[in-house]
């Protein structure tokens, strides 16, 4: 293989250009050239591509979002819109697509590999909720983020005898709020995964109180209701002065940790390894701290888990 693209798509997530700059470098040490398709899926259609340098991954690494930039684009479902990135792929004589982004990207990197463009997933987002890799690129940048936040609310909650409301990011899947929420000691974690009575939590707040406790901090996924929402339902069942906090996309920003980047630096390496090796239709990801390859319709297999070891402790560390 000797000319490869690479997109990032979707959310951007902190590490997505370390994960650019891994794929560039890797392949031009190997003498394959590199494109970078702009703006995503929607840049791959409307012929936003042109060869990357080594000099255009410099000074990247430490920065977060995506130089690359990133896009939404629904139409990409559409066959003939594929078709046209498809054609625009083969006029530059690219043989090779490294697509870095969550669940939806990989739905597009799925189809365009059964039309023939051999294709390769680094699983980008805050959001940890991709099948096949423990981890995704951003995760942990996301997660100390918040945990910062959780801290300096404290702060506050503690000063006011205040109970807070964090609202958290994760769109359906709840490994956000409950690493955040064990890191950062919240005394309730509301996920998607398991169902919580709000009585349970305003009854909890309640004995706390009586325990002398000055402060609460709720830390609710966005999967499960908004931070408002849930300030209105323990409303019903306590009295408490409460404030909401809605994190929103501060927590997609910043610069990548270490560990972000390296993971980032890791899976790009290893999707250049599997194209100059002609492999396809996979997902690259981390488990136990090995690299791993998955077949896109192996991820698609199943929902997305949570360690519940990891719920119930935090459960069990909150009382
Ligand atoms: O998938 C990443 C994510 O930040 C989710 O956590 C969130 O639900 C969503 O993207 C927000 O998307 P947008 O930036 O398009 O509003």
């Amino acid at each position: 293989m000797k000319k490869i693209a690479v997109l990032t798509s979707g959310g951007d997530s902190p590490g997505m250009n370390a994960a650019v700059r891994a794929v560039v470098r890797k392949a031009i040490y190997h003498d394959v050239e590199v494109y970078g398709i702009f703006q995503g899926y929607y840049g791959l259609v409307h012929n936003n591509i042109r060869k990357l340098e080594l000099g255009d991954v410099g000074d990247k690494i430490q920065r977060g979002g995506t130089f690359l930039q990133s896009a939404r684009c629904p139409e990409f479902k559409e066959p003939e819109v594929r078709q046209k990135g498809i054609e625009n792929l083969k006029a530059l004589g690219i043989e090779g697509l490294v697509v870095i982004g969550g669940d939806g990207s990989y739905r597009g990197a799925q189809r365009l590999n059964e039309e023939g463009i051999k294709t390769i997933g680094i699983p980008g987002t805050i959001d940890n909720d991709i099948n096949g890799t423990d981890f995704t690129i951003g995760f942990d940048t996301a997660l100390n983020t918040i945990i910062e936040s959780i801290d300096k609310i404290r702060d506050t909650a503690s000063s006011h005898e205040r109970t807070f409301i964090i609202e958290v990011m994760g769109r359906d899947a709840g490994d956000l709020a409950l690493w955040s929420g064990l890191a950062g000691g919240a005394e309730t974690v509301l996920i998607p995964e398991v169902k919580k009575d709000i009585k349970e939590i305003a009854d909890k707040i309640q004995q706390g109180i009586e325990r002398g406790k000055k402060h609460s901090i709720i830390v609710v996924a966005e999967g499960v209701m908004s931070g408002h929402e849930c300030g209105e339902e323990l409303k019903k069942y306590i009295n408490v002065d409460t404030r909401i906090s809605v994190l929103g996309h501060m927590q997609r920003g910043g610069s990548p940790t270490g560990l972000d980047r390296v993971l980032a630096s890791r899976l790009g390496g290893f999707a250049v390894e599997l194209l100059m090796k002609d492999e396809t239709g996979l997902a690259v990801g981390i488990q136990k701290n090995e690299l791993t390859k998955t077949t896109f319709d192996d991820i698609f297999v199943g929902e997305h888990q949570i360690d519940r070891k990891m719920y119930e402790l935090s459960d069990e560390l909150s009382i």
